[in-house]
C-alpha cells in the first residue's frame, strides 16, 4: 500500500539552486494521498480539544482547511505580511532561502483558546515559530504543531519542541 511519502515528489534547484523542493500538489491531487494525509495529520488528536486550526500560508491553509472542515471547528490564516485586510500583529522571521514577515488578524484567537498549528513542511522552524509566537501574543494554547513534511537536518523540530511545542510529522 502506498504511503503518504509515496505521493510526493521532489524538484531539485526550485527556487534557487541546491534546493531539493518538496512538492506536495501532487499529494493533494490524488484523493486517497489528500484523505491519508489529512486523516494522520489529525490522529493523534482525536479525543483533544481543539479550538481553532492555524494554517501557514500556503500549503497549510488546504490542508488546515479540510482538518478544520473535518473537526467542524473554524480555521485562521497565518498570511505573508500585506494580504490580510484587518488590523494584524507582524513576526518577522528567517526562512532555508531569504526572509519574511507573517501576520495574523488581532482579534483571530481569543485568549486560552486552543490552537492546532498546520502546515505541509517543516524545515527550520523560522515559518512555524513566528506562527507559534503569533498565536501566543494572543493569548493562543499550542496543542500541537502537524506537517506532512520533517526535514530534519534543517533542525525545525528540535526548535519547535524547545519551545514546549509536541511536533508530528508524517514522514522525513
Ligand atoms: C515553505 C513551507 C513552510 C516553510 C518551511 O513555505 O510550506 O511554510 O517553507 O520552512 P521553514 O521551516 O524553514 O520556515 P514557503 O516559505 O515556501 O512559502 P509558500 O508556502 O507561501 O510558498
Ligand atoms: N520550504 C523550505 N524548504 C523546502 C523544501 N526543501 N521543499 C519544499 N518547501 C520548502
Amino acid at each position: 500500500m502506498k504511503t503518504v511519502k509515496d505521493y510526493i515528489r521532489t524538484i531539485p534547484d526550485f527556487p534557487h539552486e541546491g534546493i531539493m523542493f518538496r512538492d506536495v500538489t501532487t499529494l493533494f491531487s490524488d484523493p486517497r494521498g489528500f484523505r491519508m494525509a489529512v486523516d494522520q495529520l489529525l490522529h493523534p488528536y482525536v479525543g483533544t480539544k481543539i479550538d481553532k486550526v492555524v494554517g501557514l500560508e500556503a500549503r497549510g491553509f488546504i490542508l488546515g482547511g479540510a482538518i478544520a472542515h473535518q473537526l467542524s471547528i473554524g480555521f485562521i490564516p497565518v498570511r505573508k505580511a500585506g494580504k490580510l485586510p484587518g488590523k494584524v500583529i507582524s513576526q518577522d522571521y528567517k526562512l532555508e532561502y531569504g526572509e519574511a514577515t507573517v501576520e495574523l488578524h488581532d482579534d483571530a484567537i481569543q485568549a486560552g483558546e486552543k490552537i492546532l498549528v498546520i502546515d505541509d513542511l517543516l524545515a527550520t522552524g523560522g515559518t512555524a515559530e513566528a506562527g507559534i509566537k503569533l498565536i501566543e501574543r494572543l493569548g493562543g494554547e499550542i496543542v500541537g504543531c502537524g506537517f506532512v513534511i520533517d526535514l530534519p537536518e534543517l533542525g525545525g523540530r528540535k526548535r519547535l519542541e524547545a519551545l514546549g511545542v509536541d511536533v508530528k510529522a508524517l514522514c522525513t
